[in-house]
Protein backbone atom coordinates (compact mmCIF):
# COMPACT_ATOMS: atom_id res chain seq x y z
CA UNK A 1 0.00 0.00 0.00
CA UNK A 2 1.10 3.53 -1.54
CA UNK A 3 2.17 5.62 1.99
CA UNK A 4 0.08 8.61 2.86
CA UNK A 5 2.49 11.22 1.50
CA UNK A 6 3.29 9.45 -1.88
CA UNK A 7 3.65 12.01 -4.36
CA UNK A 8 4.04 11.11 -7.81
CA UNK A 9 7.27 11.86 -9.84
CA UNK A 10 5.98 12.70 -13.34
CA UNK A 11 2.77 14.81 -14.14
CA UNK A 12 0.72 14.34 -17.54
CA UNK A 13 -2.20 16.19 -18.89
CA UNK A 14 -4.13 14.91 -21.51
CA UNK A 15 -7.24 16.09 -23.23
CA UNK A 16 -10.85 15.23 -24.39
CA UNK A 17 -12.25 16.95 -27.25
CA UNK A 18 -15.02 18.98 -25.10
CA UNK A 19 -12.21 21.96 -24.42
CA UNK A 20 -8.96 21.35 -25.63
CA UNK A 21 -7.66 24.96 -25.67
CA UNK A 22 -8.58 25.39 -21.47
CA UNK A 23 -6.61 21.90 -21.50
CA UNK A 24 -3.59 24.09 -24.09
CA UNK A 25 -3.88 26.68 -21.43
CA UNK A 26 -3.63 24.89 -18.65
CA UNK A 27 -0.04 22.91 -20.20
CA UNK A 28 1.28 26.46 -20.91
CA UNK A 29 0.60 27.43 -17.50
CA UNK A 30 2.44 24.75 -15.94
CA UNK A 31 5.05 24.71 -18.50
CA UNK A 32 4.35 21.30 -20.08
CA UNK A 33 3.77 19.84 -22.75
CA UNK A 34 0.03 18.66 -23.85
CA UNK A 35 0.03 14.92 -23.78
CA UNK A 36 -0.29 12.92 -27.15
CA UNK A 37 -3.66 11.05 -27.49
CA UNK A 38 -5.97 9.81 -29.88
CA UNK A 39 -10.04 10.57 -28.71
CA UNK A 40 -12.29 10.17 -31.95
CA UNK A 41 -15.41 8.43 -32.30
CA UNK A 42 -16.07 5.72 -35.40
CA UNK A 43 -19.01 6.04 -37.80
CA UNK A 44 -21.15 3.84 -35.46
CA UNK A 45 -20.59 6.42 -32.67
CA UNK A 46 -18.19 4.33 -30.45
CA UNK A 47 -15.38 6.38 -29.27
CA UNK A 48 -11.88 5.36 -29.41
CA UNK A 49 -8.67 6.51 -26.60
CA UNK A 50 -5.17 5.92 -27.05
CA UNK A 51 -2.46 7.25 -25.04
CA UNK A 52 0.57 7.86 -27.33
CA UNK A 53 2.88 8.05 -24.05
CA UNK A 54 3.47 5.38 -21.16
CA UNK A 55 2.01 6.80 -18.57
CA UNK A 56 2.63 3.66 -16.62
CA UNK A 57 2.97 4.88 -12.97
CA UNK A 58 2.20 8.90 -13.75
CA UNK A 59 0.31 11.40 -12.35
CA UNK A 60 -2.52 11.74 -14.89
CA UNK A 61 -4.69 14.75 -15.58
CA UNK A 62 -7.68 14.72 -17.89
CA UNK A 63 -9.27 17.60 -18.91
CA UNK A 64 -12.78 17.62 -19.63
CA UNK A 65 -16.11 19.68 -18.91
CA UNK A 66 -19.48 18.15 -19.56
CA UNK A 67 -19.78 20.48 -21.96
CA UNK A 68 -21.80 20.06 -25.37
CA UNK A 69 -22.49 17.35 -26.65
CA UNK A 70 -22.70 16.74 -23.01
CA UNK A 71 -23.34 13.07 -22.67
CA UNK A 72 -20.58 12.68 -25.41
CA UNK A 73 -18.01 14.36 -23.13
CA UNK A 74 -19.42 12.14 -20.20
CA UNK A 75 -18.74 8.95 -21.74
CA UNK A 76 -15.78 10.38 -23.61
CA UNK A 77 -13.94 10.77 -20.29
CA UNK A 78 -15.33 7.53 -18.97
CA UNK A 79 -13.51 5.59 -21.86
CA UNK A 80 -10.71 8.24 -21.05
CA UNK A 81 -10.24 7.30 -17.40
CA UNK A 82 -10.80 3.37 -18.15
CA UNK A 83 -7.66 3.41 -20.91
CA UNK A 84 -5.82 5.57 -18.33
CA UNK A 85 -6.68 2.90 -15.83
CA UNK A 86 -5.87 -0.04 -18.15
CA UNK A 87 -2.19 1.53 -18.59
CA UNK A 88 -1.24 1.52 -15.19
CA UNK A 89 -1.87 5.21 -14.45
CA UNK A 90 -0.29 5.68 -11.01
CA UNK A 91 -3.30 8.43 -9.94
CA UNK A 92 -6.00 9.74 -12.43
CA UNK A 93 -7.47 12.78 -11.14
CA UNK A 94 -10.58 13.51 -13.95
CA UNK A 95 -10.43 17.24 -14.35
CA UNK A 96 -14.27 18.52 -14.91
CA UNK A 97 -14.56 22.47 -14.98
CA UNK A 98 -18.11 22.50 -15.47
CA UNK A 99 -19.75 19.42 -14.06
CA UNK A 100 -23.02 18.87 -15.74
CA UNK A 101 -26.32 17.29 -14.25
CA UNK A 102 -25.71 19.62 -10.88
CA UNK A 103 -29.48 20.19 -10.92
CA UNK A 104 -30.38 16.99 -10.44
CA UNK A 105 -28.60 16.62 -6.84
CA UNK A 106 -31.98 15.51 -5.05
CA UNK A 107 -34.99 13.71 -5.25
CA UNK A 108 -37.61 16.92 -5.18
CA UNK A 109 -40.05 15.47 -7.32
CA UNK A 110 -41.56 11.63 -7.24
CA UNK A 111 -39.66 9.21 -9.63
CA UNK A 112 -37.05 11.38 -10.78
CA UNK A 113 -33.16 10.47 -10.77
CA UNK A 114 -30.24 11.72 -9.10
CA UNK A 115 -28.52 12.16 -12.17
CA UNK A 116 -25.40 13.84 -10.29
CA UNK A 117 -24.76 11.10 -7.83
CA UNK A 118 -25.14 8.57 -10.56
CA UNK A 119 -22.07 10.27 -12.93
CA UNK A 120 -20.07 10.10 -9.20
CA UNK A 121 -20.32 6.38 -9.25
CA UNK A 122 -19.60 6.05 -13.03
CA UNK A 123 -16.44 8.28 -12.55
CA UNK A 124 -14.97 5.80 -9.45
CA UNK A 125 -16.47 3.03 -11.20
CA UNK A 126 -14.34 3.47 -14.46
CA UNK A 127 -11.07 4.03 -11.99
CA UNK A 128 -10.99 7.94 -11.23
CA UNK A 129 -8.70 8.39 -7.95
CA UNK A 130 -9.55 12.17 -7.59
CA UNK A 131 -12.08 15.06 -9.13
CA UNK A 132 -10.95 18.80 -9.27
CA UNK A 133 -13.54 21.01 -9.94
CA UNK A 134 -15.19 24.50 -10.01
CA UNK A 135 -18.12 25.91 -8.37
CA UNK A 136 -20.65 22.77 -8.16
CA UNK A 137 -24.24 23.82 -8.47
CA UNK A 138 -24.09 22.55 -4.96
CA UNK A 139 -21.67 22.35 -2.93
CA UNK A 140 -23.48 18.52 -1.46
CA UNK A 141 -22.05 17.01 -4.70
CA UNK A 142 -18.90 16.59 -3.37
CA UNK A 143 -20.53 14.11 -0.92
CA UNK A 144 -22.02 11.99 -3.69
CA UNK A 145 -18.27 10.40 -4.33
CA UNK A 146 -16.25 8.05 -2.48
CA UNK A 147 -12.86 9.76 -3.55
CA UNK A 148 -11.40 13.50 -3.19
CA UNK A 149 -13.09 15.98 -4.69
CA UNK A 150 -11.22 19.57 -4.92
CA UNK A 151 -13.66 21.72 -5.48
CA UNK A 152 -12.36 25.25 -6.42
CA UNK A 153 -14.12 28.44 -7.02
CA UNK A 154 -14.19 31.08 -10.04
CA UNK A 155 -15.64 34.00 -7.52
CA UNK A 156 -11.89 35.51 -6.91
CA UNK A 157 -11.07 35.62 -10.34
CA UNK A 158 -14.63 37.48 -11.20
CA UNK A 159 -14.33 39.42 -8.00
CA UNK A 160 -10.85 40.85 -8.50
CA UNK A 161 -12.35 42.14 -12.14
CA UNK A 162 -15.12 44.27 -10.51
CA UNK A 163 -13.05 45.20 -8.11
CA UNK A 164 -10.43 47.02 -10.83
CA UNK A 165 -13.47 47.56 -13.03
CA UNK A 166 -15.01 49.72 -10.53
CA UNK A 167 -12.36 51.14 -8.15
CA UNK A 168 -12.50 51.95 -4.41
CA UNK A 169 -15.40 54.60 -5.07
CA UNK A 170 -18.35 52.75 -7.14
CA UNK A 171 -17.76 50.00 -5.52
CA UNK A 172 -19.39 51.21 -2.48
CA UNK A 173 -22.28 51.83 -4.69
CA UNK A 174 -22.65 48.08 -5.73
CA UNK A 175 -25.20 45.80 -4.07
CA UNK A 176 -24.42 41.81 -5.04
CA UNK A 177 -27.69 40.38 -6.30
CA UNK A 178 -28.47 36.60 -6.07
CA UNK A 179 -31.07 34.95 -8.83
CA UNK A 180 -32.26 32.74 -6.05
CA UNK A 181 -33.01 32.27 -2.60
CA UNK A 182 -31.18 28.13 -2.65
CA UNK A 183 -28.18 30.28 -4.39
CA UNK A 184 -27.87 33.25 -2.16
CA UNK A 185 -24.61 31.78 -0.74
CA UNK A 186 -22.51 31.97 -3.45
CA UNK A 187 -23.54 35.83 -3.56
CA UNK A 188 -23.37 35.74 -0.32
CA UNK A 189 -19.23 34.79 -0.42
CA UNK A 190 -19.01 37.26 -3.61
CA UNK A 191 -20.76 40.07 -1.64
CA UNK A 192 -18.02 39.35 1.29
CA UNK A 193 -15.12 39.31 -0.92
CA UNK A 194 -16.42 42.82 -2.47
CA UNK A 195 -17.07 43.98 1.00
CA UNK A 196 -20.51 45.24 -0.33
CA UNK A 197 -24.09 44.21 0.75
CA UNK A 198 -26.78 41.79 -0.62
CA UNK A 199 -29.58 41.45 -2.15
CA UNK A 200 -31.64 38.12 -2.84
CA UNK A 201 -34.84 37.76 -5.13
CA UNK A 202 -37.29 34.90 -5.29
CA UNK A 203 -37.17 33.15 -8.37
CA UNK A 204 -39.77 30.71 -9.31
CA UNK A 205 -39.88 28.27 -12.09
CA UNK A 206 -42.18 27.04 -14.43
CA UNK A 207 -42.94 23.49 -13.94
CA UNK A 208 -39.76 21.58 -15.40
CA UNK A 209 -39.81 24.58 -18.36
CA UNK A 210 -36.55 26.89 -18.62
CA UNK A 211 -38.54 29.84 -17.73
CA UNK A 212 -38.74 31.60 -15.11
CA UNK A 213 -40.18 34.27 -13.05
CA UNK A 214 -38.90 36.38 -10.34
CA UNK A 215 -41.12 37.25 -8.15
CA UNK A 216 -39.80 39.40 -5.51
CA UNK A 217 -36.21 41.07 -4.24
CA UNK A 218 -34.86 41.35 -0.32
CA UNK A 219 -32.79 43.90 0.27
CA UNK A 220 -32.38 47.58 -0.90
CA UNK A 221 -31.41 48.13 -4.83
CA UNK A 222 -32.77 51.23 -5.06
CA UNK A 223 -29.88 54.03 -6.45
CA UNK A 224 -27.53 50.98 -6.66
CA UNK A 225 -25.37 49.56 -8.95
CA UNK A 226 -26.89 45.58 -8.53
CA UNK A 227 -24.27 43.04 -9.67
CA UNK A 228 -26.10 39.66 -9.76
CA UNK A 229 -23.98 36.67 -9.13
CA UNK A 230 -24.75 32.97 -10.46
CA UNK A 231 -23.06 29.49 -11.17
CA UNK A 232 -24.25 29.37 -15.09
CA UNK A 233 -26.36 31.13 -17.40
CA UNK A 234 -27.93 28.50 -19.92
CA UNK A 235 -31.41 30.52 -21.60
CA UNK A 236 -30.23 33.72 -19.78
CA UNK A 237 -33.82 33.93 -18.71
CA UNK A 238 -32.37 34.06 -14.94
CA UNK A 239 -30.19 37.10 -15.59
CA UNK A 240 -32.44 38.92 -17.94
CA UNK A 241 -35.32 38.40 -15.24
CA UNK A 242 -33.21 39.43 -12.02
CA UNK A 243 -31.87 42.42 -14.22
CA UNK A 244 -35.91 43.08 -14.11
CA UNK A 245 -36.36 43.26 -11.58
CA UNK A 246 -33.80 44.89 -9.77
CA UNK A 247 -34.29 47.90 -12.01
CA UNK A 248 -38.41 47.82 -11.59
CA UNK A 249 -36.85 48.03 -7.80
CA UNK A 250 -34.77 51.59 -8.60
CA UNK A 251 -31.14 50.12 -9.64
CA UNK A 252 -29.29 52.19 -11.34
CA UNK A 253 -27.40 49.69 -13.66
CA UNK A 254 -26.69 46.25 -13.68
CA UNK A 255 -23.86 43.97 -14.34
CA UNK A 256 -23.64 40.18 -14.25
CA UNK A 257 -21.07 37.23 -13.90
CA UNK A 258 -21.13 33.71 -13.86
CA UNK A 259 -18.98 30.98 -13.87
CA UNK A 260 -19.98 28.79 -16.52
CA UNK A 261 -21.56 30.39 -19.36
CA UNK A 262 -23.06 27.31 -21.32
CA UNK A 263 -25.33 30.28 -23.25
CA UNK A 264 -27.46 27.86 -24.98
CA UNK A 265 -30.10 28.68 -28.17
CA UNK A 266 -30.87 32.49 -28.05
CA UNK A 267 -29.48 33.20 -25.01
CA UNK A 268 -26.52 35.43 -26.33
CA UNK A 269 -29.25 37.72 -28.01
CA UNK A 270 -31.14 37.09 -24.85
CA UNK A 271 -28.16 39.27 -22.93
CA UNK A 272 -27.64 41.69 -25.85
CA UNK A 273 -31.63 42.42 -25.90
CA UNK A 274 -31.36 42.53 -21.73
CA UNK A 275 -30.67 45.82 -19.39
CA UNK A 276 -27.30 44.13 -18.15
CA UNK A 277 -24.34 46.24 -19.44
CA UNK A 278 -22.11 43.31 -19.11
CA UNK A 279 -22.04 40.03 -18.47
CA UNK A 280 -18.83 38.44 -16.92
CA UNK A 281 -18.28 34.64 -17.46
CA UNK A 282 -15.13 32.06 -17.34
CA UNK A 283 -14.12 29.66 -20.01
CA UNK A 284 -14.95 26.49 -18.10
CA UNK A 285 -16.63 25.57 -21.26
CA UNK A 286 -15.59 26.58 -24.18
CA UNK A 287 -16.98 30.12 -26.14
CA UNK A 288 -17.52 29.94 -30.03
CA UNK A 289 -16.97 32.91 -31.64
CA UNK A 290 -20.85 33.89 -32.10
CA UNK A 291 -21.05 34.19 -28.03
CA UNK A 292 -18.18 36.44 -27.93
CA UNK A 293 -19.98 39.30 -28.40
CA UNK A 294 -19.17 42.70 -26.64
CA UNK A 295 -21.07 42.54 -23.98
CA UNK A 296 -19.65 39.03 -22.92
CA UNK A 297 -16.37 38.93 -21.15
CA UNK A 298 -14.71 35.80 -20.35
CA UNK A 299 -11.70 35.41 -18.07
CA UNK A 300 -9.35 32.49 -17.59
CA UNK A 301 -9.65 29.42 -15.11
CA UNK A 302 -6.35 28.28 -17.00
CA UNK A 303 -4.12 30.11 -14.19
CA UNK A 304 -6.01 28.76 -11.76
CA UNK A 305 -7.13 25.10 -12.68
CA UNK A 306 -2.75 24.78 -14.01
CA UNK A 307 -1.80 26.11 -10.11
CA UNK A 308 -4.16 23.56 -8.36
CA UNK A 309 -3.16 20.74 -10.69
CA UNK A 310 0.36 21.75 -9.63
CA UNK A 311 -0.60 21.67 -5.77
CA UNK A 312 -1.89 17.96 -6.16
CA UNK A 313 0.65 16.59 -7.98
CA UNK A 314 3.38 17.98 -5.49
CA UNK A 315 1.39 17.58 -2.46
CA UNK A 316 0.57 21.22 -1.52
CA UNK A 317 -2.60 22.71 0.15
CA UNK A 318 -5.14 23.49 -2.12
CA UNK A 319 -7.19 25.11 -0.14
CA UNK A 320 -4.90 27.76 0.33
CA UNK A 321 -5.77 28.65 -3.41
CA UNK A 322 -8.75 30.31 -2.14
CA UNK A 323 -7.20 33.48 -1.02
CA UNK A 324 -4.79 33.59 -3.36
CA UNK A 325 -7.73 33.47 -6.51
C1 LIG B 1 -30.31 27.48 -11.36
O1 LIG B 1 -30.64 27.03 -10.29
C2 LIG B 1 -28.95 28.01 -11.67
O2 LIG B 1 -28.29 28.54 -10.57
C3 LIG B 1 -29.05 29.07 -12.76
O3 LIG B 1 -29.78 30.17 -12.27
C4 LIG B 1 -29.72 28.54 -13.98
O4 LIG B 1 -29.12 27.35 -14.38
C5 LIG B 1 -29.68 29.54 -15.12
O5 LIG B 1 -30.43 29.03 -16.17
P1 LIG B 1 -31.10 30.00 -17.25
O6 LIG B 1 -30.00 30.86 -17.80
O7 LIG B 1 -31.67 29.06 -18.27
O8 LIG B 1 -32.18 30.78 -16.57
Amino acid sequence: MRPSFYVYEELKVFTGRAHPALAQAICDYLEIPLGEADVFEFSNENIFVRYHENIRARDVFLVQPFTSPVNTSIMELLIMIDAARRASAGRITAVVPYYAYGRSDKKDQPRVPITARLLANLMETAGADRLLTIDLHAGQIQGFFNIPVDELTALGILARYFQEKFGPDSLQEVTVVATDVGDAKRARRMADRLGVPLAIVEKRRLGNQEQVEAVNIIGEVRGRIALIVDDEVLTGGTLAATADIALRHGAREVYACCTHALLAGRAVSVMEESPIKELVVTDTVPLTPEKRVPKVKVLSVAPLLGEAIRRIHTGQSVGALFDEY
